[in-house]
């Protein structure tokens, strides 16, 4: 039996990953969180002929500790969205605070779940719940992920128009760093198969998928980011559950606590020491069972865009370790 928790559930990601969880027949249980309108999502989800139970909770009479009771995999969506003109970082303020209350009750109910978050910035909510789990005595870097795959699906898209492949799922390009701009680094050299980027579209394509949120946030002008698209991404990486199953040899990029995941030290020596990055990490039914070093053979190109995302990300840790910190 797998339960699965949605924090944020009835926000623009929260409803449509909800709908795909309730048609998954990888889930038995589906529990709905949100400060408005869960119950509300769960009746309406709960009329599908399917066979996963959905309920739904609000804060008030301990909903989140119900919400989180039993919980195998929880996946957090909960939190403020972009508006033109603001970076993810601009997020931090409201987000931060989201994400530690949340984490804070994982730590207390269901502290063995795989934690999967979505809210941004993941480049600094992800170490705010390693902090918060830590300091309740429950961290577990296995089994903590921010989640990185829209860069994954952005990078397959974008690069498959480029190279003049009509199926972009035949194209896979490993996208590694972090979740916001230049900290996102895809490696078209490590593409499967075998990528050309030509010349002068190389810039266009990198920026493109660094930028790709902005796309999005630009084109619905004021009403959020990207929702569908991430709620595709989210229920790709709960493949992650099949791995929750017994699954073996499932690999994603995800964005992990590198020193408690074996392979991670030495991904982190290759990444100039930082903490946490997304790497393709093997999944199996513990969690993060493996990060892969994907640096054998990359560019000279690749070489400098890492040294950058290097450097942001590092920025961005600090202020979520900084932020646990300062609120006790
Ligand atoms: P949204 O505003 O549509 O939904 C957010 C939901 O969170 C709302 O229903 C809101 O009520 C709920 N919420 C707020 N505070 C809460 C709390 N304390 N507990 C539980 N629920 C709470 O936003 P969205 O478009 O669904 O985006 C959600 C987050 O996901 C944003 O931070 C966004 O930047 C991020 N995001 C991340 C990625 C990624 O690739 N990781 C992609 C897209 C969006
Ligand atoms: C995305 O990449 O689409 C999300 O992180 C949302 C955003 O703010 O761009």
């Amino acid at each position: 039996m797998v339960k699965a928790v949605v924090l944020g559930a009835a926000g623009g990601i929260g409803q449509p990953l909800s709908l795909l969880l309730k048609n998954s027949p990888l889930i038995d249980e589906l529990s709905l969180y949100d400060v408005v309108n869960s119950p509300g999502v769960a009746a309406d989800l709960s009329h599908i002929n399917t066979p996963a139970t959905v309920t739904g909770y609000l804060p008030k009479d301990d909903g989140l500790a119900k919400a989180l009771e039993g919980a195998d995999v929880v996946v957090i969506p909960a939190g403020l969205p972009r508006k033109p003109g603001m970076t993810r970082d601009d997020l931090f303020q409201k987000n931060a605070g989201i994400v530690r209350d949340l984490i804070v009750g994982i730590a207390k109910t269901c502290p063995k779940a795989f934690i999967l978050i979505i809210s941004n910035p993941v480049n600094s909510t992800v170490p705010i719940a390693a902090e918060v789990l830590k300091a309740h005595g429950v961290f577990d870097a296995t089994k903590l992920f921010g989640v990185t795959t829209l860069d994954v699906v952005r990078a397959s898209t974008f690069t498959a128009s480029v190279v003049g492949e009509k199926d972009p799922r035949k194209i896979a390009v490993p996208v590694v760093g972090g979740h916001s701009g230049e900290t996102i680094v895809p490696l078209f050299s490590q593409a499967s198969p075998k990528v050309e980027i030509p010349e002068d579209k190389y810039a266009d394509l990198v920026k493109r998928i660094q930028f790709g949120g902005d796309e999005v946030v630009k084109a619905k002008d004021g009403a959020g980011s990207a929702t569908l698209s991430m709620a595709f991404a989210g229920f790709r990486y709960l493949t992650i559950v099949h791995a929750v199953r017994g699954e073996k040899g499932i690999v994603e990029p995800t964005f992990v606590y590198l020193p408690g995941v074996a392979g991670g030290e030495e991904v982190q020596k290759a990444v100039g020491g930082v903490e946490f990055f997304a790497v393709p990490v093997e999944l199996g039914p513990n969690g993060a069972a493996k990060a892969t070093n994907p640096f054998g053979g990359v560019t000279e190109k690749e070489k400098e865009l890492l040294a950058i995302a290097q450097k942001g990300l590092q920025t961005n840790i600090n202020a979520g370790v900084e932020f646990v910190k300062q609120s006790g």
